[in-house]
């Protein structure tokens, strides 16, 4: 059972926000590309690592709001294997910070019972990040809320790559037969392979990409992109997210049921 109070305030803005949303027909899932810490810096004259420093404040919002509405899982998008391009000094900021996060808030995701996990390529990770992993993974482990995934060294197509490796390996093992492979079974050896595909991608900063992201998982999700720069990302703006979720209508290649229901034109008229 949600309790309201817990997500926004009474009489608040962020409360008009939630009292317009249908509370039974929330998403499951809910990934998040989080963009602009970098524009947000330049805006303000401040050096780009400041931007990500920000953008903490902002994934605990996101965290908070996502556990309290009682989601099953929220990912977040935190570095791809194509960020190792930018400056040294950048890519280490971003780890460090990564590991205040979690010195930080720990505590917190075990009070929330969230369970911590991390989609990505770990083994290219350096050992303090690892460790620091490691330990929030452990800790959160008996956790049954809601599943909080940081995508970290992540690639969509390498994680497709690797899962079509590990087929193929039991394949040449004699273990699988190479017919009996359908998408569950594609599915079952990615990352996310015990999660809902997502329901709904949000994008912060206005691009309108996918950034190698989840490719397979969101074959179906509905897009979200704001033009709010990830550090400035709050409450609001997620229930916004999710109210504009709650306009679509997810036909999954078929089509709407008032359109189902079409009673069919005459032979007549079809040839006219
Ligand atoms: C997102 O912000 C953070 C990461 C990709 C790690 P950016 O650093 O990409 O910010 P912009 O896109 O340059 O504004
Ligand atoms: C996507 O943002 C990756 C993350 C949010 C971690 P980028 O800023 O790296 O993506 P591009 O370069 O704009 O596609
Ligand atoms: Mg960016």
């Amino acid at each position: 059972m949600i309790d309201k109070n817990l997500v926004a305030a009474p009489g608040s803005p962020d409360r008009a926000l939630l009292d317009a949303l249908d509370l039974t027909r929330l998403p499951r899932h809910v990934a998040v590309i989080m963009d602009g810490n970098g524009r947000w810096a330049k805006q303000r004259r401040l050096p780009r690592v400041e931007g990500h420093r920000a953008g903490a404040a902002a994934v605990r919002d996101t965290v908070e709001t996502s556990a309290r509405l009682g989601l099953d899982a929220l990912t977040l998008y935190a570095f791809s294997t194509e960020n190792w391009k930018r400056p040294k000094t950048e890519v280490s900021t971003l780890f460090t910070l990564l590991k205040e996060y979690l010195r930080r808030e720990l505590r917190t995701l075990v009070e929330n019972d969230i369970c911590f996990r991390v989609v990505g390529r770990l083994d290219g990770l350096d050992g303090s990040v690892r460790s620091a992993l490691d330990m929030a993974l452990e800790a959160t482990t008996g956790c049954r809320g809601m599943t909080f995934s940081v995508a970290l060294n992540y690639s969509g197509r390498a994680e497709i790559t690797d899962a079509v490796r590990s087929l193929a390996r039991e394949a040449a093992a004699g273990r699988l037969d190479p017919e009996s492979i359908d998408e569950a079974a594609v599915a079952r050896r990615l990352y996310t392979a015990d999660l809902p595909d997502p329901d709904l991608l949000i994008r912060t900063s206005g691009e309108m990409r996918i950034s190698n992201f989840l490719l397979w998982q969101i074959a179906y999700a509905e897009i979200h992109v704001t033009p709010v720069l990830w550090p400035d990302f709050r409450c609001r703006h997620f229930l916004e997210a999710l109210a504009d979720y709650q306009r679509r209508e997810r036909r999954y290649g078929g089509v709407s049921e008032e359109d189902a229901a079409e009673v069919p034109p005459a032979p007549a008229a079809l040839e006219a």
